[in-house]
């Protein structure tokens, strides 16, 4: 019978099998899968994992030094690479949302190879991919696997790709892959985070996309996660987030007319991404988390709720 416990003492010596004395690297992404995939390797491992957590400055607010420190408390192995300039500087001025997911992926792999070929006689390329991901191909959301690809037919295979592969969490379904967390003592916090899109914030501020709004966005969606989790509703939620719109109209405040930007917040319930439908949030909560984020944050005078579901509305906004 599957328990978790069976499955990381059965994992662990396979892995220690697999990989003996050899060096693997792993990308994290602070997200629940490549969290899991790593304390496995690092179990099997130690210190031959060596883990990279790149900051593109389109994480949430203080995700990046937060998900840092926290990998580094469960002793990984790890090193945080903030090159959020080199990814804003490459989305300047593009607004089409394939051209920014290219133009992240494109970076990223830049980035990631770089860094592994700072790792000497790196044998394998770990990755938290799980069983959903094999069957349904990353590249139906045009998610890496796509980027990728893309960049495969202009500048031949990164090298890191040529690398040999170790999936440990290839045959689980996400749930399983919490189970496997929770019974090697990971934090409750760090396994029932929200998915979280790679190409981040990017694909969240529709229109042009510069410092100042990645900055307005994160600080919009800090207050609506916050609160989230102030009113026992983060958990009962799949995903949330907000979206800064390419909009600007007309407020009051005081006696001054202002034209500032328009926010919508949006939050699904889900099974795996494929459909969705709006969560009913209180209105208690919507009344407080508006005022709080129209009074906080400057630039923002509007915000909505997106009540759509998915088919024909998908999750993101891009
Ligand atoms: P959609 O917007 O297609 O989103 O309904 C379904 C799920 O996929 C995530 N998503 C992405 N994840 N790269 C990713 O890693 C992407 O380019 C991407 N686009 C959407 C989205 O956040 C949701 O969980």
């Amino acid at each position: 019978d599957w328990t978790p416990d069976s499955f990381v003492e059965e994992t662990v010596t396979n892995l220690k099998n697999q990989l003996g004395n050899d060096k693997v690297v792993l990308g994290l992404s602070g997200g629940v899968d490549s969290s899991v995939a790593a304390i496995l390797l690092h179990k099997a491992i130690g210190e031959n994992l060596y883990c990279i957590f790149v900051n593109n400055g389109l994480l949430r607010k203080n995700e990046f030094e937060s998900v840092l420190e926290q990998y580094e408390g469960m002793g990984l192995n790890v090193k945080g690479v903030d090159v959020s300039a080199r990814f804003l500087d490459a989305l300047e001025n593009v607004s089409d949302p394939e051209l920014k997911r290219k133009a992240i992926g494109r970076v990223f792999i830049e980035v990631f190879d770089d860094e592994a070929h700072l790792i000497k006689d790196v044998k394998w390329l770990a990755q938290g991919t799980i069983y959903p991901d094999v069957i349904e191909s990353v590249s139906a959301t045009g998610g890496p696997s796509a980027t990728i690809k893309s960049h495969h037919n202009v500048g031949g295979l990164p090298d890191f790709m040529k690398l040999k592969v170790v999936e440990p969490l290839k045959a689980l379904f996400k749930d399983e892959v919490r189970r496997v967390g929770a019974s090697m003592g990971m934090d409750k916090a760090l396994l029932g985070r929200h998915p979280f899109p790679g190409p981040g914030l990017a694909i969240r501020i529709l229109g042009s996309l510069t410092r100042e709004n990645v900055r307005i966005l994160q600080e919009v969606d800090a207050v609506f996660i916050d609160n989230l989790k102030a009113w026992n509703l983060y958990d009962k939620v799949w995903q949330a987030g907000a979206i800064l719109l390419p909009v600007n109209s007309v407020g009051v405040m005081g006696d001054e007319r202002t034209y500032e930007k328009c926010v919508a917040l949006r939050a699904v319930e889900s099974t795996d991404g494929m459909t969705a439908d709006w969560v009913n949030l209180p209105y208690e909560f919507l009344q407080k988390t508006s005022n709080e984020i129209i009074n906080k944050v400057k630039g923002v005078n509007r915000v909505v709720y997106d009540i759509s579901s998915k088919p024909p509305a998908t999750i993101e906004w891009e």
